[in-house]
């Protein structure tokens, strides 16, 4: 791999041991993936979780545990202050809701040591799969090194920023070198179009969006699909959606909606002049298909969960669920949660949100999810959702029922405890 000389002086320890072993790491795993070089990035979003486990392992050692996960050394090294403008992403729980999440004493000190440690070495606490909704938006163009696949086909597709989907080990070396190998979504090569898809149905609000993602993703697995055929400008919202579908059913972290997204104003700007095309439709057949997937594990119509906001909710969003719960009280015995980065949580309650959303008997948390935390109320048997990304997941992970649909369906079923969605 070529480096630079600011790169060569590193490797040769100039700038100390972590970020020596750091970079010896990131060109092991640039060069398994075939690239020629690093690139600069002054953004970096991952996972730094030490799980109850971990930390127990490691006798609460923050630096052997990440010295060993996120720079293969066995030998505890302190990590120094982080290089890259750096975010910690979605955690493992809400320290406020240790309770309903089946989290102790134990669990809330090893968060709070891990926020301590991880504020010590620079790493902004966004706690979030949606930092672009509460202020790190990257710009068309700039080198980013990312985890979380809804959140990277976000950023490289609607904002045009470059990422690949990174793991672990090559976010922590990243935050301490700013730098990530030069590969995949960095080069205009790997952005262009491989599929196209005609949609030949209105495509108009989250449910729909999540339908249209689904089909896409599964079809076109870890390819890079153009949309063709949409007339309404879909919102951000629908946006987070749609990529994070794709991203499930399949492996997308790029596509294209011509004049919409960032690369391409046109289709020919969005296929970049490649050949072999892959021609698909998404017509009321798909649209039927997705659905039913994404239904295919509801049979019992009593909901004893509803939750929202995955990826996290906008503050759009909160607002929506507040109209259609303000007043109201869910079923007892049934619970609702209602998913946003902290951040979005203040906002909410400055608003009067938040209380409105306690007084109907739901709960607003932030910094987690169901399928990161693995957390879901004690006894949980049927769970609806506006959300096509965790219908896809929970059934499987959490071993329960899942229903889809709209944000107003599954705020219905909260209230009355039955589902009753249908596609109209
Ligand atoms: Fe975010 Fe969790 Fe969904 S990390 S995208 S809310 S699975």
């Amino acid at each position: 791999m070529k480096l630079t000389d600011d790169e060569k002086a590193m490797l040769d320890g100039a700038e100390g041991k972590a970020r020596q072993k750091a970079l010896e790491f990131l060109i092991r795993y640039g060069t398994a993936l075939g690239a020629e070089r690093l690139v600069d990035t002054n953004n970096v979003g991952g996972y730094m979780i030490a799980d109850r486990a971990g930390y127990q392992k490691f006798g609460g050692s923050f630096d052997a545990l990440f010295s060993l996960t996120g720079l293969d050394s066995e030998e505890p090294i302190e990590l120094p202050k982080v290089k890259a403008f750096s975010c910690q992403f979605e955690t493992d729980m809400d320290p406020e809701y240790c309770k309903i999440e089946g989290k102790d004493e134990e669990d809330y000190k090893r968060f709070r040591a891990n926020e301590k440690w991880l504020s010590k070495i620079g790493v902004t606490l966004m706690c979030t799969c949606t930092p672009y909704l509460v202020g790190n938006v990257p710009v068309k163009g700039e080198h980013c090194a990312w985890m979380e696949s809804s959140a990277v086909v976000y950023i490289n597709s609607v904002l045009g920023a470059r990422t690949n989907c990174e793991g672990n080990a090559s976010t922590t070396a990243a935050m301490l070198t700013g730098k990530i190998p030069y590969w995949g979504f960095h080069t205009d090569e790997h952005r262009r179009g491989t599929h196209r898809i005609q949609v030949e149905v209105p495509v108009k609000g989250l449910m729909e969006w999540g339908l249209l993602g689904y089909y896409i993703g599964k079809q076109v697995g870890e390819k890079v699909p153009v949309v063709d055929g949409i007339h309404v400008l879909p919102s951000r919202d629908d946006l987070k959606q749609f990529g994070a579908a794709t991203a499930s059913s399949g492996g997308v972290e790029m596509y294209h909606i011509p004049g919409i997204t960032a690369d391409a104003h046109t289709l020919e700007e969005a296929f970049g002049g490649r050949t072999g095309i892959v021609e698909l439709k998404y017509g009321p057949a798909e649209r039927k298909w997705a659905y039913e997937q994404l239904n295919l594990i509801g049979t019992d119509k009593n909901v004893d969960f509803v939750m929202f906001g995955c990826p996290h909710n906008s503050i759009q969003q909160v607002e929506e669920i507040v109209k259609l719960l303000e007043g109201k009280h869910i079923k007892d015995g049934s619970h609702m949660w209602v998913l946003v980065p902290h951040t979005i949580k203040d906002l909410a309650t400055r608003n009067g949100y938040t209380k409105i959303i306690e007084d109907a008997g739901a709960v607003l948390m932030s910094d987690t999810c169901p399928a990161l935390g693995h957390l879901m109320p004690k006894g949980t048997k049927v769970m609806a959702t506006n959300s096509a990304k965790q219908a896809h997941y929970l059934p499987s992970m959490m071993g329960i029922e899942a229903w889809y649909g709209t944000t107003e369906d599954c705020v219905n079923a909260a209230i009355t405890g039955r589902w009753e969605g249908e596609l109209k």
